[in-house]
Parts: structure tokens; C-alpha cells; sequence
């Protein structure tokens, strides 16, 4: 698709996003710079990305009805899936009928809905190194498959669950009960199954952007971002930085891994690949076919940020990954629970060198809900992070 339309003409380019955090308000600004006509869909209403786009519809994405019925009414040209808890088999259904095209495809949609369906294609299918792992449904499973070889100290994650969400590290044996109830309680949809892995004891992790988008003769190809470096606390982003130092046998296996996996979901559009590195040795750990949180920093480090590559790509326009500056990005937390919150220092904050915000206007609050980024350019990537953080530091969220 190279030829764009005008919005609300006939001749339009219509695009739904489906989810309209503040990942896919930046996409749709993306999209909306190109004349892109855009739907955001999201679980509430006023939703970031609901706030820039050409219409906003509020539906149960996990719903399959209400999912086919609202693609059907709206038939976009283009369906773009921002999170994970979509009825993708519905998705896949509707794309087999020629209904409407998926992003990337709706088969990647749905293997990375998700742990199970990613980590078997990547381990098993694909034969990409990744952490010893069990699928358990019960507590006596899960204790079994620790005892049967992936040891302690290791990880148990519900199967559907994103930022961390009912995640917790198991040092010992008295900590496998305390995992499982957390995980049963802090899953998307309470359907028992978790996954546990061994931990690995990495030196870094990165999430590695890889874009498949087509070249000048409309062949697609796989393009990489500079490696991004991040720190997770409690398996939720908190900080990040562009280009994160990588070994050149490790940046390459690093990109081997993420072409084999990309390549297999296929389509077009931008991915983020998760990775641990110890040395020369890198394990995958999961992708997101779609902007990555800890991808944010590209607004400051990037010519084409992440989500202006994912929008290009998309239409199957070319991109261009190179790195503008060295840069960071520091999550400002809502801190309070309360609805219409207001934010104090966002002056003080734009005064440190180099630093930017987004504030990304989300009804609610809550203490622990991502509200805003600081982003900040620098000659280093260490005055980058001072810089970033220092700048979240000085906006204070309080009630309004
Ligand atoms: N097997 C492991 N060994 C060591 N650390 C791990 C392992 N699995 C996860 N972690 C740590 O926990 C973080 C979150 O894990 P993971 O990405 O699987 O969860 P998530 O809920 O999908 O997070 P997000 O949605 O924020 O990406 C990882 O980025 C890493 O820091
Ligand atoms: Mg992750």
C-alpha cells in the first residue's frame, strides 16, 4: 500500500488501533502526519490515543463479537493491535476472510498473546536459546517441574500477563507457594496456568527494535535499532537508554535471534525484541510485535522514532533506523489514586539540558500507573540517564 489517501474523503487510509495507551497515541500521531485516517479503540473511554485520533470507539477488545462487529461496521484497511489481551483468534478468522489485513499478521498476534505460543515457536520451532522452562497448572505441577530440573533461584509468570504483572523470583523452596498464589492473583484472565523459567543471571538485558519494512523494489527487509539497555523492577520498565555498548559477537547473535523470530512472525511493521546478554551468550526472552515501552527513548535518540518506523512500515513505506544521539528515557509513576490528576514541576523538569516530556493524559491515576516519560539527548548515554531521571524526578503527580 504506497499510495496514501486523504482523511474522511473516500479516498482515505483508514488504520484502527486497537488499544490507545500512550504506545499507541504516539502511533497514531505517526499515522495522523501521514494523513492516515485513524480509529483508536481502547477497554475506557478518553483513552491517550483516543484524545488524536479521528474517532474513538470504547468495546471489550478480548470479546469476539463485539470485536468482529466493530471491524465489520468500520472496515479499516489496516487492524493494529497495541496489547496483548485481544480476541485474536477472531482477528486471525476475519484476516483468513479477507476482511481486513492484521499487523504484522494474525498469526503473530495471536502466538504473542501469550507466553506459551512465543516461547514454544522460539524454543522449540525455531531452535532460539532461551531460559530452561515448564508450563504448570497447579501448585504440585509447578513444584514438580522445579524439582525435575529448572531449580532454583527461578521465575514464575502467569502465561497472560504483561509489566510484571503476578511475577515473582523463587529463591528457595519456601517461596513456591507464596509465587504461585501471587501469580494466580495477578493474571489477566484467571486461567491457572503459569510459566516458570530459570533464572538467568545476566550481565544486561536490551530490547533489540527490529523493523521489517519494504525496500525501494518492495521487498521486505529487516532493519535494527541500536541496542536499548533498561532497568526492570519488578519486572515493570523504569528507565531506559539508547544505544546500550554491545560486544560485536554478541550484537550479532543478539540480531541473528531477533531476524529468525521476526522473520517467522512475519509481516510488516516494527517489533520489539527482548534479550538477556551474559557475555558473549544471548537468550531470548519474548517480543512484542509492536512498539516496546522501554522504546520511547527513540523520541529522543532517533531520527524515526519507534513509532514513526512502526507507522511507515506499516504502509509499507520505507525507514531509516539510524541513531540521532545518545539519549534516555525515566518513567514518571502516578504515585496517587485519583481521577484528573494534576502535574506540578513540569517546568522545572524542562529546564535540565536536553530533556523532553510526555505526559500522556490518562483519566486515572493510580500509584503505580506509568503517567508520563522524561526524555533526555546527550553526549553520553551515563548524562542521558542522570538527566532523565532528574528530570522525572522533578514532576510531582498529586491530586487535583
Ligand atoms: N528467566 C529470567 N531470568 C532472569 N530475569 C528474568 C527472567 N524472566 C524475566 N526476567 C526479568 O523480569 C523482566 C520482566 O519479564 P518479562 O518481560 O517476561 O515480563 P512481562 O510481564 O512481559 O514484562 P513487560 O510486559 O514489561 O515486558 C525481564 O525484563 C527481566 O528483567
Ligand atoms: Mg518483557
Amino acid at each position: 500500500m504506497t499510495t496514501l489517501g486523504t482523511p474522511l474523503s473516500p479516498s482515505a487510509t483508514r488504520v484502527m488501533l486497537l488499544g490507545s495507551g500512550e504506545l499507541g497515541k504516539e502511533v497514531l500521531i505517526a499515522l495522523q502526519r501521514l494523513g492516515v485516517e485513524t480509529l483508536a479503540v481502547d477497554r475506557y473511554e478518553n483513552a491517550p490515543g483516543q484524545q488524536v485520533a479521528h474517532h474513538a470507539r470504547t468495546i471489550t477488545m478480548s470479546d469476539p463479537a463485539q470485536l468482529k462487529a466493530l471491524i465489520e461496521a468500520e472496515r479499516p484497511q489496516l487492524v493494529v493491535p497495541e496489547i496483548e489481551a485481544i480476541a485474536t483468534p477472531m482477528l486471525q478468522e476475519l484476516e483468513d476472510a479477507g476482511v481486513v489485513r492484521v499487523i504484522p499478521t494474525a498469526r503473530a498476534a495471536r502466538l504473542t498473546m501469550d507466553r506459551e505460543g512465543i516461547r514454544r515457536l522460539a524454543a522449540e520451532t525455531l531452535g532460539v536459546p532461551t531460559s530452561p522452562y515448564k508450563f504448570c497448572d497447579s501448585l504440585a505441577e509447578l513444584q514438580a517441574a522445579i524439582d525435575g530440573g529448572i531449580g532454583y533461584p527461578c521465575i514464575v509468570k502467569p502465561v497472560m500477563s504483561s509489566s510484571g504483572k503476578g511475577q515473582s523470583k523463587i529463591d528457595g523452596p519456601a517461596d513456591v507457594q507464596k509465587a504461585w498464589d501471587y501469580a494466580m492473583a495477578g493474571g489477566r484472565v484467571s486461567h491457572g496456568r503459569v510459566i516458570v523459567e530459570g533464572f538467568i543471571d545476566f550481565d544486561y538485558e536490551i530490547t533489540l527494535l527490529t523493523v521489517r519494512a519494504p525496500d525501494a523494489a518492495g521487498v521486505v527487509q529487516t532493519q535494527f535499532c541500536e541496542p536499548i539497555g533498561h532497568v526492570q523492577v519488578s519486572g515493570d520498565y523504569v528507565e531506559s537508554w539508547q544505544p546500550h555498548p554491545m560486544a560485536p559477537t554478541a550484537l550479532q547473535l543478539a540480531q541473528q535471534i531477533a531476524r529468525t523470530v521476526t522473520a517467522d512472525l512475519g509481516g510488516q511493521g516494527l517489533f520489539g525484541v527482548e534479550l538477556f546478554v551474559k557475555g558473549d551468550q544471548v537468550w531470548f526472552s519474548e517480543v512484542s510485535p509492536r512498539p516496546h515501552d522501554t522504546g520511547m527513548v527513540t523520541m529522543a535518540t532517533q531520527w524515526q522514532n519507534e513509532f514513526e518506523l512502526h507507522a511507515r512500515a506499516i504502509l509499507g513505506l520505507p525507514v531509516d533506523t539510524t541513531l540521532k544521539s545518545p539519549g534516555a528515557s525515566a518513567v514518571i509513576y502516578g504515585g496517587v489514586d485519583a481521577t484528573g490528576i494534576a502535574f506540578d514541576g513540569v517546568a522545572e523538569a524542562l529546564v535540565v539540558p536536553g530533556v523532553d516530556l510526555r505526559l500522556f493524559g490518562k483519566p486515572e491515576s493510580f500509584v503505580k500507573r506509568r503517567m508520563g516519560v522524561a526524555l533526555a539527548h546527550a553526549a553520553d548515554i551515563d548524562t542521558a540517564r542522570r538527566n532523565a531521571k532528574e528530570a522525572a524526578s522533578r514532576v510531582k503527580p498529586r491530586k487535583a
